[in-house]
């Protein structure tokens, strides 16, 4: 039997809708095979919104009263010994997502160790390192020591943590935060995956200059998918597309 051109076009649009209301998550989040029903997350990895894109830099300080809108507290079994960390309510879902698709594509060991970190908090992280700084060079003045430090460490209003919408990740078979992270093999997967759920690798390495910070494997940054994915497409940091 032979269908008239216009019955052929008909049905063939009736069968394009058809396919997009069987799979809107395909539709709108790229073509990553999420393992994870990502029903509860989809809105979350989606968000659009400039407050996600913000800048918290040595160039851009958050200053001493600056904090989320609103947290939420990550699920125990996706944090390191169950500790609480917290995040921006929509980053905290956008990295459920993430960390609960790395469980299920194997990488079971990875957890979250650190998220939003207040200003005082960073404050006693900052002074901590300069200590550890002291110790390890005891010729060194308290300058050096602090200029040692801020390569590694945000100085208290100048963290990222403090926005809520980045978080550290570790491996409960090695519980340091160090750059063997990067032999991890669920690194691989985050550098190359990690903006399906809306993050950026943020501090990379060679990027230190643009950044002001050395290479960190393990900070990941929500920014949404749409930025993130074209963050990743070009290579380039978050204040390169900020620029
Ligand atoms: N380690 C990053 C740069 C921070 O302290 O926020
Ligand atoms: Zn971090």
């Amino acid at each position: 039997m032979k269908l008239p051109r216009k019955s052929l076009t008909r049905l063939t649009a009736v069968a394009l809708v058809a396919l997009l209301l069987a799979f809107p998550a395909c539709r709108r989040l790229g073509d990553y095979d999420y393992k994870i029903d990502m029903n509860d997350y989809e809105a979350a990895v989606t968000a659009d919104k400039k407050t996600y894109l913000m800048l918290a830099n040595k160039q851009h300080p958050l200053g001493e009263s600056f904090a989320p809108a609103s947290v939420s507290t990550l699920p125990g079994e996706l944090t390191l010994y169950g500790k609480t960390v917290e995040l921006e309510s929509t980053a905290a879902l956008a990295a459920e997502a993430l960390v609960r698709e790395l469980h299920a594509c194997g990488y079971d060991d990875i957890r979250i160790t650190s998220g939003y970190r207040t200003y005082a908090y960073q404050q006693s992280l900052f002074q901590t390192y300069i200590a550890q700084e002291r110790k390890k060079h005891p010729d060194w003045s308290e300058a050096q020591c602090i200029a040692e430090v801020a390569t590694y460490s945000a100085r208290p209003g100048e963290s990222e943590h403090q926005t809520g919408l980045c978080m550290d990740l570790i491996s409960t078979d090695h519980v340091a935060l160090d750059e063997s992270f990067a032999q991890n093999p669920a690194y691989a997967y985050l550098v190359e995956n990690a903006h399906n759920f809306g993050f950026i690798l943020r501090y990379p390495k060679g990027a230190e200059a643009t950044t002001g910070y050395t290479y960190e494997p393990w900070h990941f940054r929500f920014v949404g998918i749409k930025a993130a994915t074209e963050i990743h497409e070009r290579g380039i940091t978050l204040e390169e597309y900020q620029a």
